[in-house]
């Protein structure tokens, strides 16, 4: 049994995560600040600390815990948010980012696990992304999170690196930026229409939250000092993943043709390497993912 800190525990992926490491009998202590994440999503076996990432008192906090393992998912993930103030984006992303990293090395944990994300690649480039592809983040999120691996990389701490693709599942916030699945499930759910931007040919990488919290906690003991990407290697269009949801629908609803965005064509990212090093591989069907997200929402609003 080891002493895991997960930072963004409170929030979708990181409540699903820890989950995981306590199930795995992991001790567990949860940095949030509740800014996106809510107390629902805590896991009661835990230890919660509200507290911001970018805070001096981190590197306190994490020898008083005797912390063992860093999970880092604490950030501001709002796309849009980090164009219109990349400022505000890097004070967590960044600075926040360097403070858990600085609290890791005094502390001598035994690895930092963080949470990157495909936003790193180049938007231009084809699917399937490799990790070893060259890196051009267009947008300051992205930025931030590939400033963040140089730093990992180069601090002598051991480390994984995860470059997630698309995220769903239940506890995914569907408010403004949130993910495309939960903003569909959530209208489902309430009968309503959803909006589709652009054509609906543009492509995602959907994977459930289960598969990455699965992948995630074997870097534990695997994947030592390796960007690994976590994903399906398959691409949906937005228009197949509204029919998907939507048949679950009782009454047929046709989507909302919405606007058109500045936004990447096709996105899916190869996942050899995870399968080789990880001994991983995504085990949720697209369909039956949705299925069990569509339901959550339901339950959430009786
Ligand atoms: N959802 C996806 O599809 C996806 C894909 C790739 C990578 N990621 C990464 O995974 C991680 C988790 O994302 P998520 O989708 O679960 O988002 P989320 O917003 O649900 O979780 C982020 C959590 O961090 C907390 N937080 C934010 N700023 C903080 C701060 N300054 N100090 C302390 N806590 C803070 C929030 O309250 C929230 O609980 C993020 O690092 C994100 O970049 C997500």
């Amino acid at each position: 049994m080891s002493r895991v800190l997960v930072t963004g525990g409170a929030g979708f992926i990181g409540s699903h995560l820890v989950d995981h490491l306590i199930k795995a009998g992991h001790r567990v202590i949860i940095i949030d600040d509740l800014s996106s994440g809510s107390r629902q999503n805590l896991n009661k076996k835990a230890k919660f600390i509200k507290q911001k990432v970018q805070h001096q008192t981190m590197p306190g906090i994490f020898k008083a815990n005797k912390v063992d393992f860093v999970f880092h998912l604490a950030a501001q993930i709002k796309l849009q948010f980090s164009k219109k103030y990349p400022a505000e984006d890097a004070e967590t992303n960044i600075i926040g980012s360097l403070r858990v990293l600085d609290a890791a090395r005094q502390a001598k944990v035994k690895k930092l696990i963080f949470f990157s994300s495909a936003a790193v690649y180049n938007i231009q480039d084809k699917p399937l992304n490799k990790e070893t592809d060259i890196i051009l983040p267009e947008i300051p999120y992205g930025i931030a999170k590939h400033a963040v691996e140089q730093y990992i990389i180069k601090s002598g701490l051991k480390y994984s690196i995860l470059r997630p693709s698309n995220v769903y599942g239940s506890r995914q916030g569907a408010f403004g930026e949130g993910g495309v699945v939960a903003i569909f499930c959530s209208q489902a759910a309430k009968n309503r229409a959803s909006v589709i931007n652009n054509t609906g040919h543009q492509t995602r990488d959907f994977i459930h939250v289960s598969d990455i919290a699965a992948g995630a906690l074997k870097t534990i003991n695997m994947a030592h000092n390796q960007v690994i990407n976590l994903s399906t290697a398959r691409e949906t269009t937005i228009n197949e993943l509204y029919d998907l949801i939507y048949s679950l629908v009782a009454k047929k609803i046709k989507p909302i043709r919405g606007v058109y965005l500045d936004e990447q064509y096709r996105s899916a990212l190869n996942n050899k390497l995870a399968k080789k090093r990880l001994n991983w591989q995504p085990r949720m069907l697209l369909a039956e993912g949705l299925k069990e997200t569509y339901n959550w929402f339901i339950k959430k609003y009786e």
